[in-house]
């Protein structure tokens, strides 16, 4: 069975997950790196892990987690659905079980707020979640505060970001440190809304509650 591991093996997907992050650093876009990829990945896992859902379904999660992204190469727009096509071709090539294919894709093509994504199984599920909760002032690229769109400000003004899961409570909490000199709690609450309910949805679909904790403000 693929692994998350036969995946980062394949040239084919670093290349292109590489080139589609400088195409959209090319329009300024915040950074998608292998970075990102790395920590979406984990982080699916671990939210399926420690909410009881098995091993595979887990890995599912880490190579969905990994490969979300890969549609930027072709456009910003809509590149949920054209990463769940890549994505496709890519799993095929691994002899991947189609059921599993399927999943993966489905949680690809719908973890996109502008794409109005939506749990379409667990693995999506915890795909929105994960990737939700990667704010960091690290993945802005632009460098003149002038050309900082609202995205990119909100974004700047994050210090710190942690999804913390208690299986026990079934209670996923979003824990993020501002620097309310760059924007301020209410701003950012403002900016992420649409976010903040993809991930309270996403939650609510893994039978969990979620909380949003904003410099020790509970917002959600
Ligand atoms: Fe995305
Ligand atoms: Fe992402």
């Amino acid at each position: 069975m693929a692994t998350l591991q036969d995946v980062k093996n394949s040239n084919l997907v670093q290349q292109y997950m590489n080139m589609g992050n400088v195409f959209i650093g090319n329009i300024g876009a915040i950074e998608h790196n292998i970075h990102h990829a790395e920590l979406t990945s984990a982080l699916c896992r671990d939210i399926l892990l420690k909410l009881g859902y098995g091993e595979r379904e887990a890995e599912l999660g880490a190579i969905a987690g990994y490969l979300h992204d890969i549609g930027n190469l072709i456009n910003r727009y809509g590149h949920g659905m054209s990463g769940a096509i890549i994505a496709f071709y890519s799993l095929m090539d691994l002899h991947m079980d189609p059921e599993e294919i399927a999943i993966i894709m489905g949680a690809i093509g719908n973890h996109e707020e502008q794409a109005q994504g939506k749990c379409v199984n667990n693995v999506a599920a915890a795909l929105i979640l994960a990737d939700k909760s990667d704010v960091h002032r690290s993945r802005v690229r632009k460098r003149d505060f002038a050309q900082f769109t609202p995205r990119d400000r909100v974004n700047y003004a994050v210090t710190d970001s942690k999804l913390i899961v208690k299986p026990e409570k079934r209670m996923i909490t979003l824990d993020i440190s501002i620097d309310t000199a760059v924007c301020s709690v209410m701003e950012y609450f403002e900016i992420f809304l649409t976010k903040m309910l993809m991930s309270r949805r996403a939650a609510e679909y893994l039978q969990c509650e979620f909380e949003l904790m904003i410099n020790e403000y509970k917002l959600l």
